[in-house]
């Protein structure tokens, strides 16, 4: 889900900024950080600020930490919008699957001028954002065969129906089918293709109607029944699908984002008014609760309680029923990057997606068992969640939501873990986590032990809370911050940060970003989103730069490989641009790093008013780009791009 910046969203996000709180935010902290490196800045070249900006204060001074160099051998692509998609020279990038094409092997061929409920609940869904990769045979490391997961974040009315389509009851029964996920087996050809496999028995469809169980400490608490589910564990569907994750032992994670947006009711006198009002509830961007009854808040008041979680599929097995697992808490959860730690532990990262939001860490009671899959099938039942503090001085505290400690008391109205968790927003706030510049991704890199952290922009800083961030006011480029575990344990309760990058132009005096000390290089980017690292542990960041790229960046969105380490740190290189409109999601390599999968999210719909020769809002008759197929009537469709290397090898040399 991209920026509210962009004037052609079908859905803005983070219109309703919720978080209230008044500890000072990251970018304050990190202008602090910056306002004491800049004493020294007069005496140091520009190599040493490059460093500086990224790596701790004691390398700077001649002590490298890291005695490596990330390294690239790909030629940046020319920055740019058009009407395509671009990858770096020496690189195929094949259309694997897009909207509308089957997943199931009785779905019908994709007509979008005929679309239907039951068509779309066996093809694939729209919006295409987390792409997972699961290795078949099951438990291997197979880079030529698995299963991919993918996550259909949300639906773009305009561009996906022809306007004289107006039959609500269909038209919203088609957007509850697009959302959710599809499970693909797919393939790599002797020609070194990929193709998805149409007859797979594992191939599924996940929508917002699909049946799932709620679990964990807040599954059968009083405010998650429903008159449709007494029990409280039991609800239909996912949505707003965004990130996720794979864990170890291969179930899919998929990340519950902006649930506000498909509830529609009026919060006055309503028994969860300050509950609602902390997640931006009702937001009533989708009409579905005019056809059906529990998106309706008036109607089903404890409905959106049983929203804002991670999902767990066990894509492995077809009939399995998917499960909520409630101990991750309740929010706006970008994804679910998952990382075993030293001890056995399962930690999961997750990021807030607002303006002025958290970072939260789960870390399992019990150890992953390698020898016994079903027990690590409710692991993520029973641990810890904690939410960052961020401190000047390069700490990072882990503040755990548990009720009973602190203020999470009943006197603060949680009165179990159950509350706790329905309220994680409200419980974080009260512990003074800081509030950050919209927490996107969250990638642990298993080569190295460190986490990053994407934080996409926040334009709305004002001057009256940045005045210790003056550089960041109006925040538009976003930052990456890397995460330190004290020797590698990532359920540690104190770690360190740093920045790795400052986004942003750096000619503008309100960046901090650097240049590729390679001027042939551009080096900078704006909004990082998702991540991924690859098999030799490098760092790939995709953007999201909503309807404001030709402001941030003068680019479309892309993939660029990020330097983490050397002289290069903190820079980037485009290695693949998508086309007018689009945002990049899901980068997701195989174990072999000789594949990259990328979801391309919404082509055609962000910022087309300032395109060149376009100017004006996309529609499904008139769109920006009819991107990928390019046939007059088909309108721009979402989908997954498979990059591979011409003649084999590993995706950036
Ligand atoms: Fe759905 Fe936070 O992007
Ligand atoms: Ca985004
Ligand atoms: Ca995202
Ligand atoms: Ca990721």
């Amino acid at each position: 889900m991209t920026d509210p910046l962009r004037p052609n969203a079908d859905i803005d996000p983070d219109d309703i900024p919720s978080n209230a709180s008044t500890v000072p935010a990251l970018g304050d902290i990190i202008a602090t950080r910056f306002s004491r490196r800049n004493m020294i800045r007069g005496t140091l070249g520009t190599a040493a600020i490059a460093a500086m900006t990224g790596n701790s204060l004691l390398t700077v001074l001649g002590s490298p930490a890291q005695a490596g160099e990330t390294k690239f051998s790909f030629a940046e692509i020319e920055h740019g919008v058009d009407e395509t998609h671009h990858v770096a020279a020496g690189y195929d990038a094949d259309i694997l699957i897009r909207w509308g094409d089957p997943v199931l092997p009785d779905a019908p061929g994709f007509e979008p001028r005929n679309q239907t409920p039951e068509g779309q609940a066996r093809q694939f869904g729209y919006n295409n954002d987390f792409v997972g990769f699961i290795p078949l045979p099951r438990g291997s490391r197979s880079a030529t065969r698995g299963l991919l997961c993918v996550n259909h974040e949300y639906t773009s009315h305009r561009v996906m129906f022809p306007s004289g389509f107006n039959d609500d009851t269909r038209r919203f029964e088609i957007e509850m089918a697009a959302h959710g996920g599809s499970i693909l087996e797919v393939a790599r050809g002797s020609d070194g293709r990929w193709s998805v496999d149409g007859g797979s028995t594992y191939a599924r469809r996940i929508s917002a109607t699909t049946p799932m169980r709620l679990s964990g400490p807040a599954a059968g608490h009083a405010r998650m029944k429903t008159s449709a589910d007494p029990s409280g564990a039991r609800v239909l569907g996912t949505v707003n699908n965004c990130a996720g994750g794979i864990t170890p032992w291969g179930t899919y994670l998929m990340a519950e984002e902006n649930f506000n947006h498909y509830f529609i009711g009026s919060l006055k006198g309503h028994p969860e008014q300050r509950n609602y009002a902390r997640y931006g509830l009702p937001s009533g961007r989708y009409g579905w609760g005019r056809v059906d009854p529990r998106w309706d808040i008036d109607k089903e008041p404890n409905e959106p309680n049983r929203f804002g979680w991670i999902v767990e599929v066990d894509a492995l097995d077809p009939t399995s029923v998917p499960v909520k697992r409630t101990a991750l808490g309740r929010f706006k959860h970008e994804g679910a990057e998952t990382i075993v730690n030293g001890d056995g532990r399962v930690v999961i990262y997750s990021g807030d997606d607002q303006r002025y939001d958290y970072l939260y860490r789960f870390v399992s009671r019990d150890r992953v068992d390698k020898d016994d899959r079903q027990a690590n099938l409710t692991l993520l039942d029973n641990g810890t969640l904690s939410v960052a503090k961020f401190d000047p001085d390069g700490s990072l505290a882990w503040l755990d939501l548990v009720w009973g400690e602190g203020p999470l008391t009943p006197s603060n109205g949680f009165s179990s873990q159950a509350d706790v968790l329905i309220e994680t927003r409200r419980a974080a706030d009260m512990l003074g986590a800081t509030p950050l510049d919209r927490p996107e991704d969250v990638q642990p890199n298993p080569a190295t032990g460190k986490v990053y952290l994407n934080l996409t922009n926040n334009h709305k800083r004002t001057a009256d809370n940045t005045d210790r961030v003056n550089r960041r006011e109006k925040n538009i480029w976003g930052q990456i911050v890397e995460l330190s575990p004290p020797d590698g344990d990532h359920a540690a309760r104190a770690f360190q940060w740093d920045i790795l990058v400052q986004c942003g132009d750096p000619r503008r005096p309100e960046t901090r970003a650097i240049w590729h000390p390679d001027t042939s290089e551009n080096g900078w980017f704006s909004c990082p989103d998702n991540a991924a690292v690859d098999a030799e542990g490098r760092l790939w960041i995709a953007t999201d730069q909503g309807g404001n790229w030709s402001l941030a960046s003068g680019t479309a969105d892309g993939l660029w490989a990020v330097a983490t380490s050397g002289p290069g740190r903190g820079t980037g290189r485009m290695f693949y641009r998508v086309p007018v409109g689009a945002e990049l999601c899901g980068p997701c390599f195989t174990p072999d790093g000789e594949t990259l999968f990328l979801a391309v999210q919404h082509p055609g719909t962000d910022g087309t008013k300032q395109f060149e020769g376009f100017g004006r809002r996309s529609t499904f008759e008139d769109p920006a780009t009819r991107w990928p197929d390019f046939e007059d009537g088909i309108p721009p469709r979402p989908s997954i791009v498979a990059v591979t290397k011409k003649g084999g090898g590993r995706i950036g040399g």
